[in-house]
């Protein structure tokens, strides 16, 4: 939610800093802007509503910008309105800064700056922290105390970028909550809220702590303490590489990412298993903690609740162990009831939402052992929890989570059968069958779907001219009936609804009338005839149903859709997995077919640092 970028001894800071926002845009773009310190005009701003397509026209027609250094921010809009004036960064003429986060005392703070005479050109709480900064450079010798004078006044979430005009060429950073990450190249150095806005120039890093403020000078990266003690941290290397920032041939990245599910699942998979059975020992996870646990807790929100909803039935089908999934902003708020008896998951693709750190924060507080699936590396809720085990489904772009999701499934299945390992409920050769199925037979029936693709796309054609849809299942067919419908609402303005296919004719089942859309899925094929049922319940009605169905037999169904799309011969439990990613790829469709802004979608960010 917001992104910020920062640059020192780079030859053309200009497009440096643009070109990583354009990496970090999926992180808000309601506008951008930039900072630098141009050779010849000094501290220099720039800033646009928009997408950073209205920031970059506006450069061009300033001409080549002569700085090596700047900072930059692409926004998503929490206070004020998307406007010019709002873009960030914001300040005076002594400092400018950019800002990933929310400063909730900003109403008081910018009462007292009134009060002392500054005067507010934008309705952000950015702003504030600024002029609070400028004002607090009259009282300290130093930047750096000046710096953690304004940490010790703000409350809330802040990664910052800071330029002051009389230290050309120096760029500082400080954060509490809000991700930074400092990367140092040769004779460059970098600050940004997520590394692949800086892969193409270096991959080594190191991750600013709270506490620490970082000084960007000559290329270079100092970190220190709030006291100025230096900390010598070693440089970390980033195992992703530039092209997973780039489109490589495909029109959006969310069709590239469905492309990469394949890959992605087998490198997330193959690391956890051993000699035909899953380990997760490696990722240091307590086996007896979880051999002892009572219940495990999901905690997670969107893409990634979803993928906790279908990791809970495998779980208890495979371990009969009780699961709970909880979304994490209504969880922290109910007082939950949790003990060390419990084992907590939280399942993050950024590792930075706000909403699933604070519960796990609150989880470790009352006791529960937190094991977390992250895929960003070192981000915030993989270092605070007593195990990680991290996905590697490489950087995400396409707002719309796809192969996040699918590797999470992945290996949350692999890890249910780990876990009836443990507790004794599934033989081996059960458990070798279920592994064999997760790490060779899910990949291949996922390539099998995407050579599909034709198929898929004209199975979108009902959705060209309807205001709205229905997704029903039963079972994990619910489960990631809810996920397909979020992933067309997400990218399709068409509004859609999930729903227990069981469940509909308790009322919603009123809403269905001539020609209605209803996505029927049915990968459980010991619930066919029910689903069938349900499906002539709609179709009575005058839907339009599109079946997708995986195993056992499937002519029934077929008689009772209009549309049926039949998934590879795959293993019951996995099942589920692949069809997911054929309905990702049906609204990916759709929204091309609506022409729709795939990979930027209204309104939406991807990562969520704000609560
Ligand atoms: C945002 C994104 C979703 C994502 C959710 C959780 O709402 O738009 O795509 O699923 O956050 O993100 P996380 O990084 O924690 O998986």
């Amino acid at each position: 939610m917001c992104g910020i970028i920062g640059c020192t001894g780079v030859e053309n800071a200009g497009e440096v800093l643009v070109s990583g926002l354009r990496t970090l845009e999926y992180r808000g773009y309601d506008s951008a802007g930039i900072a630098y310190f141009d050779k010849e005009k000094g501290l220099s701003v720039q800033k646009a509503a928009g997408k950073i397509r209205a920031l970059e026209e506006k450069l061009s027609a300033l001409g080549e910008i002569k700085a090596s250094s700047g900072i930059g921010h692409t926004r998503w809009a929490t206070h004020g309105a998307p406007t010019d004036a709002n873009s960030h960064p914001h300040g005076s003429a002594r400092v400018q800064l950019v800002h990933n986060g929310i400063i909730e005392n900003y109403a008081e703070l910018r009462a007292e700056l009134l009060g002392l005479g500054y005067v507010f050109s934008s309705e952000t709480d950015t702003e504030v922290a600024a002029l609070l900064l400028d004002r607090l450079l009259d009282a300290y010798a130093s930047k750096r105390e000046a710096i953690v004078a304004l940490t010790g006044r703000l409350t809330g979430s802040y990664a910052l970028g800071i330029l002051f005009a009389d230290e050309p060429d120096t760029v500082y950073a400080v954060r509490r909550g809000s991700p930074l990450m400092l990367g140092v190249g040769e004779g460059k150095s970098f600050l940004t809220s997520d590394l692949t806005a800086i892969l193409t120039h270096t991959r080594d890093y190191l991750v600013l702590e709270e506490g620490e403020i970082a000084v960007l000078r000559d290329g270079g990266v100092l970190v220190m303490k709030e006291d100025g003690t230096p900390i010598e941290r070693p440089l970390k290397r980033a195992d992703w590489d530039a092209r997973a920032v780039r489109l490589e041939g495909h029109a959006h990245f969310m069709h590239k990412e469905i492309f990469e599910e394949p890959t992605a699942i087998v490198s997330t998979l193959r690391p956890r298993v051993a000699g035909g059975l899953p380990d997760f020992s490696p990722d240091g996870v307590d086996a007896e903690r979880l051999r002892r646990a009572e219940r495990i807790v999901f905690i997670a929100c969107g893409t990634a609740y979803h993928a906790s909803l279908l990791a809970r039935r495998m779980i208890e089908r495979e371990a009969r162990i009780p699961v709970e999934c909880e979304i994490a902003s209504e969880f922290r708020y109910r007082d939950p009831i949790l003990s060390e008896r419990d084992v907590v998951v939280c399942v993050s693709q950024s590792g930075e939402t706000a909403d699933t750190l604070a519960a796990l924060r609150l989880a470790k507080e009352r006791g529960a052992y937190v094991v977390s699936i992250v895929n960003v590396v070192g981000s915030s809720v993989a270092r605070e929890s007593d195990a990680v085990i991290y996905t590697h489904a490489g950087p995400e772009i396409a707002v719309a989570s796809t192969k996040a999701y699918t590797v999470q499934t992945a290996i949350l299945s692999l890890f249910a059968v780990w876990l009836a390992r443990l507790v004794g409920k599934c033989s081996e050769a059960r458990a070798r069958e279920l592994t064999e199925a997760l790490t060779v037979g899910l990949p291949g029936a996922v390539r099998e779907i995407l050579a599909r693709e034709e198929e898929i796309k004209a199975l979108t054609a009902p959705l060209s001219d309807v205001s709205y849809l229905f997704y029903i299942g039963r079972c994990a067919d619910a489960d990631i009936a809810a996920e397909a419908s979020l992933k067309l609402k997400e990218i399709t303005y068409l509004h859609s609804e999930a729903y227990a296919a069981g469940e509909l004719k308790h009322g919603t089942i009123s809403l269905i009338e001539q020609g209605t859309p209803v996505i029927a899925l049915s990968t459980e094929a010991e619930l066919r005839e029910k689903m069938i049922a349900n499906v002539k319940e709609v179709a009575a009605r005058g839907a339009r149903v599109t079946a997708f169905a995986a195993g056992g037999e499937t002519a029934h169904l077929a008689e009772v859709s209009d549309d049926l799309f039949v998934l590879p011969e795959l293993d019951a439990s996995v099942a589920p997995i692949a069809a997911v990613t054929v309905l990702q790829m049906f609204a990916y469709h759709a929204a091309v077919l609506r022409g729709c802004d795939v990979d930027q979608p209204r309104n939406l960010a991807k990562s969520v640092t704000v609560e």
